[in-house]
């Protein structure tokens, strides 16, 4: 690749500008109130594929949020790299945790940033990291450098299950074939420890209602003599752990991929500190399933954790209240090869049954989706690592990932394809969190990389 450097000092005021652009239109795909700005930002990455060099932009409608599909095919008998990311961005709240508005992208240093850092809802998940490969393909159309042919299909339902990607995928086989699939929605060690993503977890997401008496009593008149709801649901939930912190779901563990002690000895080899992990997070100490590593623990092991519970009297002051219904949000990560749909069928079973008489309870899934494991004996993967080496002077480590994007193993059943996840983010950047942001050092290193992912792809297929 020639003068990618050049190129990017040259145009990186420009790149940060149009970024920032499209950080600025709240495309909360969570949230109706939102609908207009999400297809507003399809419209935009509509253009910046054709401002890039596509030759071919579509608006794909879906019964949800659209789906932009973009194509330069210089020759079908060079291979392809289909592109995958999200416009859509989680909700920003709470938004008073916000040092500056969500949605009023500013770059400001921090002590990991000092070139500085995009804070936005969005910058790094996954607005920043798509636009990474829109600029990279602008690079290479204008410098005549594209080896192969590109697809791009950035979707605008990630955050809220991919409901409708897995339906236009099937029905756009041909259209969409590729020799590989390239996601940057995943992060990275640390800047100076580049990574590549080689697994992702499953997910299972449900929802819980328990219900008590027909309505909310007084507490005085009726406590102790009927079932509280939120008494019951917070005994049930603390229920599905043992002391050993291990899930107690029977048949939950069934198919859960062992790691053999030398794979185990691989990733322990991956840099971490226990003690910066605690600081940075200000807790005394960790938690977890007892015989693994905190690094196993968010990635090679499936947990379950409640996201949200709710019931009764939040209000100001207090209110003497038995409440008639409590709900929780729980989600399961899962790891391969335990089957999404068959762990929320053991939750369900096993929550019905630990239910007491006196209360019913009702479990609603939400989504989910299977986890996935890229295998690095492969032509994909070596261009890949071969690609940081030249970039970052090192080569990358693999590293299984806690986070999920379940589409990533439909990809793969549907399409054949194997999927690379050249994620350019860091944990601390604070995705789905308050603050969300994207180094700018982060960005332009990623736009700098995924030139050289296709050339040796090219070269080595
Ligand atoms: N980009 C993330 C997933 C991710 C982040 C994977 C960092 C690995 C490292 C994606 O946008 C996301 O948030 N996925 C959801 C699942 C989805 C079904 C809502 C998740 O992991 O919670
Ligand atoms: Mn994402
Ligand atoms: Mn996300």
């Amino acid at each position: 690749m020639q003068n990618v450097q050049k190129y990017l000092a040259q145009n990186k005021d420009r790149f940060l500008e149009e970024l920032i652009e499209l950080l600025k239109i709240p495309s909360i795909s969570a949230d109706s109130a939102f609908s207009q700005d999400v297809i507003d930002t399809s419209e935009a990455v509509k253009a910046a594929l054709e401002k890039a060099g596509c030759d071919l932009v579509e608006i794909c409608e879906t019964d949800g949020y659209p789906i932009v599909y973009g194509e330069k095919i210089i020759n079908p008998d060079l291979p392809t790299v289909l592109v995958y990311g999200h416009y859509d961005v989680q909700p920003p709240d709470p938004v008073d945790l916000w040092n500056s508005p969500p949605f009023e992208p500013v770059i400001k240093e921090t002590p990991i940033h000092p070139e500085g850092a995009i804070f936005a809802r969005g910058a790094c998940d996954d607005k920043g990291q798509m636009y990474m490969h829109v600029k990279a393909l602008e690079f290479m159309v204008k410098t005549d450098q594209l080896p192969c042919n590109v697809k791009f299909m950035i979707e605008g339902e990630e955050e809220v299950g991919s409901n409708n990607l897995g339906v236009f995928v099937a029905a756009n086989k041909e259209k969409l074939a590729n020799d590989v699939i390239l996601i940057s929605d995943t992060g990275m060690i640390a800047n100076d420890v580049p990574s590549i993503t080689t697994g992702l977890r499953g997910l299972s997401y449900v929802e819980v209602e328990v219900t008590g008496p027909n309505r909310d009593l007084h507490s005085g008149l009726y406590g102790g003599a009927v079932a509280n709801p939120i008494n019951i649901l917070a005994k049930m939930i603390a229920s599905l752990h043992d002391e050993n912190n291990h899930i107690t779901i029977p048949g939950f563990y069934d198919k859960v991929d062992e790691l053999s002690e030398q794979e185990r000895a691989e990733m322990a080899k991956a840099p971490f500190s226990l003690e910066k992990y605690k600081k940075s997070l200000q807790i005394n100490a960790v938690h977890g399933e007892e015989g693994y590593s905190t690094n196993e623990r968010n990635s090679i092991r499936p947990t379950l954790d409640v996201n949200g519970i709710w019931g009764g009297y939040i209000g100001e002051g207090a209110k003497t209240v038995i409440a008639s219904k409590a709900y929780a949000k729980i989600s399961m990560r899962l790891v391969p090869h335990q089957d999404w749909q068959e762990i929320t069928e053991l939750f369900k079973t096993h929550f019905e049954k630990i239910a007491p008489k006196s209360v019913t309870v009702k479990v609603k899934p939400h989504h989910g989706g299977q986890g996935y494991v890229t295998p690095i004996d492969n032509t994909a993967y070596q261009a890949a690592a071969k690609a940081y080496e030249t970039t970052f002077g090192k080569t990358p480590v693999p590293q299984r990932s806690g986070g999920s994007i379940p589409i990533v193993s439909l990809f793969e059943k549907e399409l054949k394809s194997k999927t690379i996840l050249m994620g350019f983010g860091l944990d601390s950047d604070a995705i789905h969190s308050p603050n969300e942001h994207f180094g700018v050092w982060n960005y332009l290193k990623g736009i700098e990389t995924i030139p050289y992912f296709y050339k040796y792809f090219t070269e080595m297929s």
